[in-house]
């Protein structure tokens, strides 16, 4: 040590040791600073739609368990540990009774057996349990009651209901994105699909988190438990709009489920061509629609037989029922006209990097269309519902064509129009 700073330390002892004490104090308080904020963080905040403390299905329970197990088990260690090392600086002190070094010890057989034989007990009690579960839900990912096929696309995400999605030539799919509908209290096998990059599935409240392969299909196994809206995002980072490909499962009563099964696959029935009266039943999408056609699909709209074109393509969401979501670009806009026209004016700045930026640059479809003919367009897509509305109304409508649901919900009657696949307990 330099001389000069030597005799500083030795010679200032009462301003130094103030010093100490202050940093003492000091390091106390953040210490319980700190505590106090983990406590915090660890309080059963249901409210939160990402905690991964309040497990709303079996699976994600089973993992709370592990987690409590793995918290328990390193409470133990962290306190045998601290007690250790306070108990050791405090016996071992140089004291004014004892002013020299004590024996100093290497190697201790007995010792080093105990410290090699506790963790890897504690490792074990961890292992097993977490290995069961493991295999537990891979084997319930087997067989549910109904089957999701989710696609992970950069950055939002495909949604497709039914497995046999052709029956005598009618196409039963319902196909959405970023919501994700699910019956309470059925099991659902979510099959987990990419034909990009790596994506991974993440509802905290529901179930574990679970890698978005391309080219091999992960399977994951929900039965929800609670009617509610559980919030999940991609977890496994796959480009620039990693961070805003968000998604949402909203639990609903079996009932309204179908209601919405059966929403999604009637559609939104509209023709493009403006020269004729629209058929009965029919409304008039704007010409200008067609553009988006290239690359987004609306079920019900110009189907074959009626004037108009077919909407073909799948390379962006689906917006059958639109205006029933709640969010624009996987969870980054709420879904309101403001955003809607934002959003479709400038993709590029509100998501950088998308792939409708690439195609629609700033202000293009504005300029193209003049003011009017985008109003219509926002219009258009902004009554993309069904035809009681979105809170259900419509719903109501079809299930009271069927006959009356009895209290067993296993046995509640599907309307006919629902998919083969997704009539519950009917696998
Ligand atoms: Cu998809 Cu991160």
């Amino acid at each position: 040590m330099n001389r000069r700073i030597h005799d500083k330390v030795i010679h200032t002892g009462g301003p130094l040791r103030r010093r100490k004490l202050g940093g003492r104090v000091l390091s106390l308080g953040t210490l319980a600073t700190i505590a106090v904020l983990v406590l915090t963080a660890c309080g059963p905040e249901v409210s939160k739609p990402y905690s991964t403390t309040s497990p709303a299905s079996p699976t994600a329970g089973d993992i709370q368990s592990l987690y409590k197990l793995v918290f328990w088990l390193a409470l133990i260690v962290f306190i045998g540990v601290q007690f250790a090392i306070v108990y050791t600086a405090l016996r071992y002190r140089r004291t004014k009774d004892s002013p020299t070094r004590p024996p100093q010890v290497h190697g201790n057989k007995r010792l080093e057996i105990m410290w090699t034989i506790i963790p890897a007990v504690v490792l074990l009690a961890i292992l097993i349990p977490t290995i069961t579960t493991l295999y537990e839900h891979d084997a319930a990912a087997e067989e549910g009651d109904l089957v999701v096929d989710v696609y992970g696309k950069q950055w939002w995400w495909e949604i497709q209901y039914g497995e046999d999605r052709t029956q005598n030539g009618q196409d039963l799919s319902v196909v959405t994105a970023n919501e994700v509908h699910l019956p309470v209290g059925k099991e659902a096998i979510i099959n987990l699909h990419s034909n990009n990059v790596i994506h991974s599935f993440w509802v905290p409240r529901l179930s574990g988190k679970m890698d978005v392969m391309p080219g091999h299909v992960n399977k994951l196994s929900i039965t929800p438990t609670e009617v509610g809206e559980y919030y999940g995002e991609c977890a496994e980072f796959c480009g620039t709009q990693h961070a805003w490909m968000r998604f949402k499962i909203i639990v609903e009563p079996q009932d309204q489920f179908y209601a919405w099964v059966n929403g999604q696959r009637s559609g939104n029935p509209a023709v493009l061509s403006a020269d004729d009266p629209p058929p009965a039943g029919f409304e008039r999408a704007p010409a200008a629609f067609g553009v988006c056609l290239s690359c987004h699909a609306v079920t019900g709209l110009g189907k074959p037989g009626l004037t108009g074109i077919e909407a073909p393509a799948n390379l962006g969401p689906n917006l059958t029922n639109l205006s029933c979501r709640d969010t624009l670009a996987a969870g980054l806009l709420v879904n309101n006209r403001e955003n809607l026209e934002k959003w479709i004016d400038n993709p590029g700045a509100v998501k950088p990097g998308n792939h409708m930026a690439t195609v629609i640059t700033p202000g293009y479809i504005k300029e193209q269309l003049g003011q009017e003919e985008f109003d219509l367009l926002i219009d258009y897509l902004e009554g993309l519902e069904p035809a009681g509305g979105c809170d259900g109304t419509g719903a109501s409508a079809i299930l009271a064509a069927t006959p009356a649901g009895t209290p067993d919900p296993a046995a509640t009657p599907v309307p006919a129009s629902t998919p083969a696949s997704v009539r519950l307990g009917n696998r």
